[in-house]
């Protein structure tokens, strides 16, 4: 058995110990050592009466147990005299349970004065008489144990005991502050609430549930508070029929409106969700917390906001959106936005055709992170940091997208948007967000800027923002132009790229926002305007394209013509102006088009991403020797390959040039170097493909071979059976490689 906690030598004094609770605490004590003060004044349920018998049979009670008690009548409003009965039997006092009580119930319409006084001075002032009387005791001895007994009601409410209530949670507001004040002398002080079935409560519950609430059912938890090796204070614990818990405070996190501009009632109430927001809450214990909190807002610069625009919120969140994209949907989005209308025009070819010199038209840049945001929007999830405002209200303003260098041909992304600025145009509001799009390497490949016009979402009295116009067309001839139709089908194929908006496709909905017909998409303008500046200015090569900055002016209308004027400046620079031959409109104005000027190199990391720029800028390939060691042990592995495949393939690689023979026939010597006495299949690639032919799915390597990279001679069918190799895991071809690298393999 563990050893009992005892309180031998210690002096407890406990106050209306002559029945209920009280006196079950008083028999713990008494059976466990302690020298016992029985305090009880002995009167009615109301306070009114006055007796001795009740303290003196629980003395005799303790008595018979062996313990050592002495009784005290007085009422707990005379504290002084109940100390010094402690005093006078034993000599000092180191343990006070505060648990005397009375009730006088009624509602407070009904309350009186004298209902009032009686609760509010036998347990809150009875309460403090005791222990301010004990206190100086307790500090001189530098120990102290005080229970004090609150009570459900006081700590949430209870009809009818407006008087109860507010005594019994003005002694839990004591006992936090004697909890402090006693801290640095070993005196510490806890509260409990109990249930139990008493006198008070006998007409509250009924008799079935009143005999599952023993008094002895709260004793223990006083005896764990009041020992000496519990070192609990300030708590507030709930105890009854056998559970016990512990309560705290709890605290929103809170909204800061700063303490730099006024804020009204109005501003409040739009808050209010956030006010009274409990997820993420904190727990303050001291007064310090409440101090820290409000510091802290004094030291928050806020830059305010409105229902619509929470720039607080903008600045300190972002969004992260994922998608992916690859060929299929370059050379949609090519076609969406006019380019290879002649399939003859070899010059544009490359933007739809992948197995040639395919490449990404740089406004692309633009989609990928745009279509992440309009998916979310379309199943109403979107929710830009900050930004509480319908997507009905925004209308897109001006779009910059700048490309870090030609665009692979496919990726994974990540599009991490963050809030730019904010312009108040009260009563419209002009937001800039910033998107920057990752790679799978986690290299930035693009990044845009959206500015959106949103209708009504101003006047929280920020700043205008600039006013002057930029990139505006020098008064000369422009160097280049470059007029072309749309066609009367381009919104309804350039919304293949993700912009579903039915503005674009239904007449009955382009009527309702006042268009005669579908309007074509800003974005879909957009990729016109800089395909005519590749095609003017670069000669259809994107690659030295760097960025796009414009200003949506006025909507076009599918059919019309487009005509884009650019003139030359210094530094790589174009400004671009477009507008619709048909009504003389200026469509897109303040634009700009810078150039690289070099094409961009990416960094070797992303190079496998992009096959064209592969042998170039990885200088750290897998190398046919790997790759070669690697498939001999797989076949010498793997005996019924032979069989399956029953081919000599003959391979012949060039930069290096070497010729390796994968003879899968006889099976003898069945990989090396050199030329074979007779192969069924010849293979003739770059040497630097060699790793993809095996590692590939048959479709990629099919699109080698149709893609003219790979010439296949003899039995063609039969490199398809190379694909038996692709269940080699790829990570052995690096492993061989590191190898290698690592001087275990030459
Ligand atoms: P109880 O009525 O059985 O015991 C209270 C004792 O205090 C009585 O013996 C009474 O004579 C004595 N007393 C009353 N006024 C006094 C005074 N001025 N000076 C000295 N002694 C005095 O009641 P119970 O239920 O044991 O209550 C104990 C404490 O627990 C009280 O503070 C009560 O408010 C509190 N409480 C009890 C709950 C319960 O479910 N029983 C619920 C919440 C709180």
């Amino acid at each position: 058995m563990t050893e009992q906690l005892r309180f031998d030598n210690k002096v407890v004094i406990i106050t209306g110990a002559g029945a209920g609770l009280g006196r079950q605490h008083a028999l713990m004590f008494g059976a466990r050592g302690a020298k016992v003060v029985v305090n009880d004044l002995g009167g009615d349920i109301a306070g009114g009466g006055k007796s001795s018998a009740a303290a003196d049979a629980v003395v005799e009670e303790i008595k018979a147990l062996g313990g050592d008690a002495i009784a005290n009548y007085d009422s707990v409003e005379d504290g002084a005299k109940i100390v010094q009965t402690a005093l006078d039997a034993f000599g000092t006092v180191d343990i006070l349970v505060n648990n005397a009580g009375i009730l006088r119930d009624a509602s407070f319409a009904k309350m009186t004065d004298a209902d009032w006084d009686l609760i509010v001075r036998v347990h809150l002032n009875g309460t403090k008489a005791v222990t301010h009387a004990a206190w100086p005791i307790l500090r001189e001895k530098a120990y102290g144990r005080i229970v004090m007994t609150t009570s459900a009601a006081g700590i949430y409410g209870n009809f009818g005991q407006a008087n109860y209530s507010a005594a019994k949670l003005g002694i839990y507001g004591l006992a936090n502050t004697l909890a402090e004040e006693g801290r640095a002398k070993n005196i510490l002080v806890n509260t409990i609430a109990p249930i139990a079935a008493s006198r008070l409560t006998e007409t509250a519950f009924p008799e079935e549930f009143l005999a599952n609430l023993k008094p002895e059912a709260v004793s223990p938890l006083v005896g764990w508070l009041a020992h000496e090796s519990c070192t609990e204070t300030k708590g507030l614990f709930e105890v009854g029929a056998g559970y016990i818990s512990k309560l705290r405070w709890e605290r929103t996190r809170g909204y800061s409106f700063g303490t730099d501009r006024a804020f009204t009632p109005d501003d409040i109430a739009r808050q209010w969700n956030k006010i009274s927001d409990f997820a993420d809450a904190e727990h303050p214990v001291t007064v310090n917390d409440t101090f820290t909190a409000v510091m802290q807002a004094v030291n928050t610069k806020t830059l305010g906001g409105n229902e619509f625009i929470d720039l607080d919120v903008a600045m300190r969140e972002e969004l992260v959106l994922e998608s992916a994209y690859d060929e299929r949907d370059l050379a949609i989005y090519a076609l969406g936005v006019g380019a290879a209308r002649d399939p003859m025009d070899d010059d544009e070819r490359k933007f739809v055709y992948e197995l040639g010199d395919f490449h990404a038209l740089p406004t692309w840049g633009v989609m990928p992170q745009s279509n992440a945001m309009l998916a979310l929007a379309k199943d109403g999830g979107l929710k830009l940091p900050g930004m509480s405002y319908g997507f009905d209200r925004v209308l897109h303003g001006e779009q910059y997208t700048e490309v870090r260098g030609p665009l692979p041909k496919s990726a994974k992304l990540k599009h991490i948007f963050k809030f730019k600025q904010a312009y108040d145009k009260d009563p419209h509001a002009v937001v800039v967000f910033g998107v920057s799009t990752v790679d799978e390497h986690g290299e930035e490949i693009v990044y845009n800027e959206m500015t959106s016009f949103v209708r009504g979402a101003g006047g929280w009295g920020g700043e205008r923002g600039p006013s002057a116009d930029i990139n505006v067309p020098p008064a000369r001839e422009p160097d280049a132009i470059v007029e072309e139709a749309t066609d009367a089908n381009q919104t309804l194929l350039y919304r293949l790229s993700g912009d579903w908006n039915p503005l674009h496709a239904d007449p009955a909905f382009a009527k309702a926002f006042g268009y005669d017909k579908p309007i074509l998409h800003g974005l879909c303008t957009f990729g016109h305007v800089g395909r005519h500046v590749v095609k003017a200015m670069l000669g259809n090569d994107p690659r030295k394209f760097k960025s796009i900055k414009v200003r949506f002016a006025e909507p076009v209308f599918p059919g019309e013509t487009l005509v884009t004027k650019m003139w030359k400046e210094a530094d790589n620079r174009v400004i671009v102006e477009t507008s619709v031959k048909e009504r003389g409109k200026v469509v897109i104005k303040n634009a700009v088009v810078e150039f690289y000027d070099e094409i961009p190199v990416r960094k070797p990391k992303a190079a496998s991403e992009d096959a064209n720029a592969t042998a170039a800028v990885q200088p750290d390939k897998v190398i046919p020797q790997d790759v070669f060691a690697v498939i001999a042990d797989h076949v010498a592995g793997h005996p019924e390959l032979a069989a399956k495949v029953d081919t000599a393939f003959q391979f012949k690689l060039n930069n290096p040039e070497s010729h390796w023979v994968l003879d899968l026939k006889t099976g003898a010597d069945a990989v090396r170097e050199g030329i074979a006495d007779k192969a069924d299949c010849t293979i003739e690639l770059d040497a630097d493909l060699l790793h993809t032919v095996v590692t590939a799915p048959l479709a990629d390597v099919q699109k080698l071979f149709f893609g003219g990279q790979m010439k296949v001679g003899g039995d063609v069918m039969a490199s398809n059976k190379l694909s038996e190799l692709s269940v080699i895991d790829p990570d052995q071809y690096d492993k061989a490689k590191a190898r290698r690298l690592a001087g275990n393999v030459t």
